[in-house]
């Protein structure tokens, strides 16, 4: 291949023999001028002219931004993904300013050094939390990291926004480690029905059926865990933990909730595919729900130690149950897929929450 070497154009530049093609024969928009807005620049600041306009199809799969002259041999990068639809949510140029501007450091902002020892159930219970967290965030930069090179320049945009998710899951990961090995409880047990469903997602076909298992499911389970988790924390620490990566969790889940609905929106006759990802999906999350080293931390935590939890039973671990389940189907609903009439989640599980019971599977 050659790349069109001209090392004549050294001696005519020299010469002061300009070439000027690219100032002269470009179709350029001359005088296109954002404006910032309060907080500076932003992204749908510059969502102006050609460059705002997110073709449906992309015409080209270069790397050059939307707006741009594209030379005739600019070369085929082969992204897979070319439909906006695909890939956009409403909210993903909001959702990147917001990622932006909200990265915090598990280093600094977290105050280690207000860690008190605790009751041994306890710090137990917390650590066994946070090595299945600190092991199920990676997959969520795994996937988008699979997926992203596919996906067509022309929605950059998206592409920007997995990228924001790549940093904070890897400090999700960072996270949840230093607070399993900061306080003498150490890392627990990592289990396979766990690690399937991180399978499930790593593996799977296309980013239609990765997002809905990962950004609608699996990252909602993990927000309302988060959710909870500020509220059964035992110390301030945890809470501030919990709190900020409850703020990056949210933005993760937005985006796969707004961008199944935009997905949905195009084209409703995909609701049957999406339908099909999350049964397999609640599978997954019924098995989650017996699963001991998630079910009893939780447990012990809302209850203070191993013993109370015993004596409340059931009743410890359906605080979380109920809001997973709950929070889950409003998501849905949300996105624009009623998952009420055929929720893959056995009665026991689904018992007690508003609405789920009705055609539930058994
Ligand atoms: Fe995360
Ligand atoms: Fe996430």
């Amino acid at each position: 291949m050659s790349l069109g070497l001209d090392l004549s154009y050294l001696e005519r530049s020299a010469r002061g023999e300009f070439d000027l093609g690219w100032l002269r024969d470009t179709d350029t928009e001359w005088g296109v001028r954002a404006v910032p807005s309060k907080t500076g620049l932003t992204m749908r600041d510059i969502f102006i002219g050609s460059y705002g306009e997110v073709p449906e199809h992309a015409p080209l799969r270069t790397m050059a931004p939307r707006g741009s002259d594209v030379a005739p041999d600019v070369p085929d990068m082969g992204y897979t993904i070319n439909d906006k639809s695909e890939v956009w949510s409403d909210n993903v140029l909001d959702l990147y300013e917001e990622a932006v501007s909200r990265q915090w450091s598990a280093t600094r902002d977290i105050p280690w050094g207000d860690l008190a020892p605790l009751d041994p159930d306890v710090e137990h219970a917390m650590c066994q939390l946070a090595t299945v967290l600190s092991e199920v965030e990676m997959v969520a930069a795994d996937f988008p990291a699979k997926w992203l090179w596919r996906i067509n320049h022309d929605f950059v945009e998206a592409k920007m926004f997995l990228c924001t998710q790549v940093m904070d899951e890897a400090r999700h990961t960072e996270v949840f480690r230093k607070r399993a090995l900061a306080n003498g409880g150490g890392l627990g047990k990592a289990t396979a029905v766990v690690e399937r469903f991180l399978q499930l997602i790593l593996d799977a076909d296309s980013y239609d059926e990765g997002s809905a298992l990962m950004h609608l499911l699996g990252e909602g389970i993990v927000l309302s865990l988060f959710r909870a988790g500020a509220a059964l924390a035992p110390s301030p620490v945890e809470q501030q933990i919990f709190r900020l990566c409850m703020q990056d969790e949210a933005r993760h889940v937005a985006y796969g909730t707004m961008h199944l609905r935009y997905r949905l929106e195009r084209d409703p006759s995909m609701a049957e595919d999406f339908h099909a990802y999350l049964d397999k999906g609640e599978e997954i999350m019924a098995m989650i729900f017996t699963t001991p080293e998630i079910v009893e931390p939780t447990a012990i935590l809302a209850a203070g130690s191993v013993e109370a939890a015993r004596d409340l039973g059931a009743a410890a671990g359906d605080v979380l149950r109920l809001q997973i389940v709950g929070d889950y189907l409003k998501r849905c609903d949300h996105a624009g897929l009623d998952r009420r009439g055929r929720l893959h989640l056995p009665d026991a599980i689904v018992q007690g929450v508003p609405g789920a019971m009705a055609g539930a599977a058994a």
